[in-house]
């Protein structure tokens, strides 16, 4: 006899939803205090900066403190051609918000048409070496050329996002473009994240409040569950150790 289909096995999994935390106004405001020096430091040392936005939480912090501290940074974004359509949107609602512009750089048709024919549209679900190949089109080339004649660039990346990032320092030499690269929020936790978002209401793309921790290409990230590492959304079929794009290699 075939089992009865009861509620509960056809209940939704909880997913992510933004977390709760307890830092207080004046806990988040020194550490705002001391993000705005850091970037203001990096922006007083270099001619050109550089940040690059994938409008994902962190970002929008750095974005808002960039604003803020009046810090001379320009921001870009890698628009790969695979981006949900909620951050195509949240690009120029960020920038009407801010009055700033953001960059949109693509990637060079050529590029994605050789992917494609060698791979196919979805190749990068087949195998390590096309999901790199993939990322290598609409992301790392894109990356270079978004980067020609800067003099340093900024990442939102935070160590502890991810064990491929536990020893993210401050300043680093980006060795592929010989620059200064700065990853301001290092040492933040995703409390100071969320708690500095709510604060100085900053606004969030909205598929944090569909259960991604985490944003990146449309086919490669998915909402996660409540409990699960925040990383587990992206590239979800590899190995946690090599969810990365190539964007960050040293
Ligand atoms: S990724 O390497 O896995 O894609 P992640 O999404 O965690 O990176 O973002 C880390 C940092 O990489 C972001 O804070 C941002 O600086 C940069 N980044 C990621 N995606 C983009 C994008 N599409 N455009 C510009 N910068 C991006
Ligand atoms: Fe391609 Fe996915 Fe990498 Fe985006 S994240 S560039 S779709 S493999």
């Amino acid at each position: 006899m075939s089992e009865a289909i009861n509620s509960s096995s056809l209940a939704r999994p909880v997913l992510w939803s933004i977390p709760k935390h307890s830092v207080t106004a004046t806990e988040i405001e020194s550490k705002a205090k001391v993000l705005f020096e850091r970037l203001i430091a990096i922006s007083s040392e270099h001619a050109d900066v550089r940040f690059a936005s994938s409008l994902a939480a962190e970002d929008m912090v750095v974005t808002d403190a960039i604003v803020q501290s009046a810090a001379k940074i320009s921001l870009f974004t890698l628009a790969t051609g695979r981006l949900h359509q909620e951050t195509i949107v949240m690009t120029e609602e960020v920038e009407n918000h801010y009055k700033i512009s953001i960059e949109r750089i693509e990637p060079a048709p050529q590029d994605v048409e050789s992917f494609i024919k060698q791979y196919g549209l979805n190749g990068f679900y087949d195998s390590e070496e096309a999901k790199k190949s993939c990322c290598g089109a609409r992301k790392i080339k894109p990356l270079h050329q978004a980067l020609e004649g800067a003099d340093a660039w900024l990442s939102g990346q935070r160590r502890e996002q991810a064990v491929t990032r536990s020893d993210l320092p401050l300043r680093e030499l980006d060795d592929a473009r010989q620059i200064t690269k700065y990853n301001p929020l290092f040492d933040w936790s995703e409390s100071d994240v969320w708690a500095y978002i709510e604060h100085y209401k900053v606004p969030i793309h909205p598929l944090h409040m569909q259960g991604y921790p985490s944003i990146g290409c449309e086919p490669c990230t998915r909402a996660v569950k409540a409990g699960e590492d925040i990383r587990a959304g992206r590239w979800w079929w590899l190995q946690q150790d090599s969810k990365e794009c190539g964007l960050h290699v040293k």
